[in-house]
């Protein structure tokens, strides 16, 4: 299998539409440096549209996602390689656009706004940051007009905030969520991980460890999950925790004590320099 390259919305589009044939189609949004857990993505994305449908793959780091300080800069990148994970996952096109071509009148001037979903948690961390992803997913969105998108459970306050935009705003796409690829040891996988010391990759597995933890707490009840998960962060080293947080998964709040059912037991830490952020899925009884 083979994915063409293009850069832009004009070769873009008679890339992926080549014809007027009505199949399926798909996308996978990233910033690139792409790892198994992307194409996980592009392998669902490749199985529901099936041998005929079309499956695209956009790489693009979008500078409205960043805040200042944040690592846009040195964020990895890895076109080459990220053209041949793509088209061996699948994919039948990469879209790979510039800034000017995504952002042709420079910085937008009318954007989304993610609202409350969007200041809790990650986004409380990262001010604007889910406004800057939901203006891109909606652009992208518009370019490549899927009748599916795919996104990883790993960014689940993302996936969540991007539902709530396509259900809120009317965008005629199926947003399909796709669980976190992990590392044999629990670490989940990101673009993020390269920049890891050998030590605090070793350090970095407290996260993983502890919402497993957390998870086999769950027929205990949301204060024994809590509990389990905050003793395993305590123990670790190296860990500059911002949140743990036991989460209703479809308003994306904090899961009142009480709280029975389906949840999220996401955190977000610091290593070294390193920002991470993992979660999973439990049930609390
Ligand atoms: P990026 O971090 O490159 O992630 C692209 C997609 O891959 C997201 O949907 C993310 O949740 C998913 N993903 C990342 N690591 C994963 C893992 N270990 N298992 C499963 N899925 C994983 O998320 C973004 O880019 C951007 O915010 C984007 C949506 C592209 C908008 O700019």
């Amino acid at each position: 299998h083979t994915a063409e390259l293009t850069h832009t919305v004009e070769d873009f589009e008679s890339a992926f539409w080549p014809d007027e044939q009505p199949v399926d189609n798909a996308v996978v949004m990233t910033m690139g440096a792409l790892h198994e857990g992307h194409a996980a993505l592009i392998r669902a994305a490749r199985k529901q549209v099936g041998r005929d449908g079309r499956v695209a793959v956009t790489v693009f780091v979008n500078p409205l996602q960043f805040g200042a300080g944040e690592d846009l800069d040195r964020y990895p990148r890895s076109l080459e390689a990220d053209v041949k994970l793509a088209a061996e996952a699948g994919a039948d096109v990469v879209f790979a656009p510039s800034g000017e071509e995504v952002y042709p009148n420079g910085e937008p001037l009318v954007r989304l706004a993610a609202g409350p979903m969007g200041e809790r948690f990650e986004g409380a961390s990262r001010p604007g940051h889910f406004d800057g992803v939901l203006t891109v997913v909606a652009k992208l969105l518009h370019i490549t007009d899927p009748d599916f998108a795919f996104f990883g459970e790993k960014d689940a306050q993302q996936l969540a905030i991007v539902r709530r935009m396509v259900a809120d705003l009317d965008f005629d796409v199926e947003i399909v969520g796709v669980p976190t690829v992990r590392e044999e040891d629990g670490l989940a996988l990101s673009s993020r991980n390269h920049y890891l010391s050998e030590q605090e990759r070793g350090q970095a597995l407290a996260l993983s460890r502890a919402l497993f933890a957390g998870r086999d707490a769950g027929a205990r009840g949301a204060q024994a999950v809590r509990e389990a998960a905050s003793a395993a962060l305590d123990a670790a080293e190296g860990v500059d925790l911002d949140y743990l947080a036991l989460i209703d998964p479809d308003a994306f709040t904090e899961a009142p004590d009480d709280f029975r059912g389906e949840a999220v037991l996401a955190v977000a830490a610091r290593v070294g320099s390193t920002r991470l952020i993992d979660n999973v899925r439990i049930i609390v009884r």
